[in-house]
């Protein structure tokens, strides 16, 4: 984790409300991985006391430079649609737990729901860059939603739906799921609450289906050395998030986004909490209680 003075590079409004920046902060752009996320301070005469935490959309190494991408949505959000090139924040980070892809795994199924887009982006150029296939499905309320596919790598397979039919599907994401399910290796998903416990049940059944890949999953199949599974798969672990079929990447609201304020708990499967900031972002989906109603 690092402290790092980012210089505003470019921002432009994508789809209503909804904002791209790019910001020069070479030191970040050294590590992060998918899923992670960086913790923003407003400028010193905002008003604005806390971070705000935006995910990893894009990671540029050669340009120094990182993309966020976010809703304005409140006093915060829309301090920063106002920033201009050469405008200077400072950037902690990075922070949370990564998405974690098995290496064997050839076919990646991404889905995102709205701005769930920002959460998975990252995972698509780092998935296309280590040669696997990448399908990412979409869902929005209507096409003045949808994520613009210019902003996609070409390689993407992208597959939208929409609540009122207006582009692609017409229904929920999930429906679109099942299409997918055998082709995949891995699913990584990001958006609201209710579309991610809908894909935790779709999923669930998944090793009793015929037809479906089971790369990783076979009994006595990619456990690692011997003496060494139990413990390394152990819930929270990396290895847990790498063995699950799906990975989910949690968007509550954050305070400190550092673990001391216990505002952005979910409820894990035995009742524990988990912190989306610290245990979390990316959780197997099989971790987390869908039934909580967080
Ligand atoms: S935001 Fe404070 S503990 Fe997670």
């Amino acid at each position: 984790m690092q402290l790092v003075a980012a210089e505003l590079v470019e921002s432009r409004e994508i789809l209503p409300g909804q904002w791209l920046q790019a910001f020069h902060a070479p030191a970040l752009t050294v590590g992060p991985r998918a899923g992670q996320f960086v913790h923003i301070r407003p400028g010193d005469f905002s008003g604005l006391i806390l971070r705000r935490p935006f995910s990893f959309n894009t990671v540029d190494r050669a340009s120094g430079q990182i993309t966020i991408h976010y809703r304005a949505v409140g006093r915060g959000t829309d301090w920063f649609t106002r920033l201009r090139p050469g405008d200077r924040v400072d950037m902690l980070g990075p922070l949370g737990q990564p998405f974690e892809v098995d290496p064997r795994s050839r076919h990646l199924l991404l889905i995102a729901g709205g701005l769930g887009m920002a959460g998975v982006r990252m995972l698509a150029d780092d998935a296309l860059r280590a040669g696997r296939e990448v399908t990412l499905l979409f869902g929005a309320a209507s096409v003045t939603e949808v994520y613009p596919s210019s902003l996609l790598p070409d390689e993407v397979e992208y597959v939208v739906a929409t609540d009122d039919g207006s582009l692609g599907h017409a229904g929920y994401v999930t429906d679109l799921v099942p299409a997918y399910e055998g082709w995949a290796d891995q699913a990584f998903a990001c958006g609201p609450v209710p579309m991610l416990a809908a894909l935790a049940r779709l999923v669930a059944g998944r090793s009793n289906r015929l037809g479906v890949a089971s790369l990783g999953r076979k009994p006595g199949r990619g456990r690692g050395r011997a003496g060494s599974s139990s413990r390394a798969a152990e819930p929270g672990s990396p290895a847990a998030r790498r063995k699950a079929f799906l990975q989910v990447s949690m968007e509550q609201n954050m305070g400190c986004a550092v673990g001391a304020c216990l505002g952005c708990v979910v409820m894990d499967a035995q009742g524990a909490p988990q912190r989306v900031c610290r245990e979390g972002p990316v959780f197997a989906s099989t971790e987390l209680d869908w039934e909580a109603g967080w």
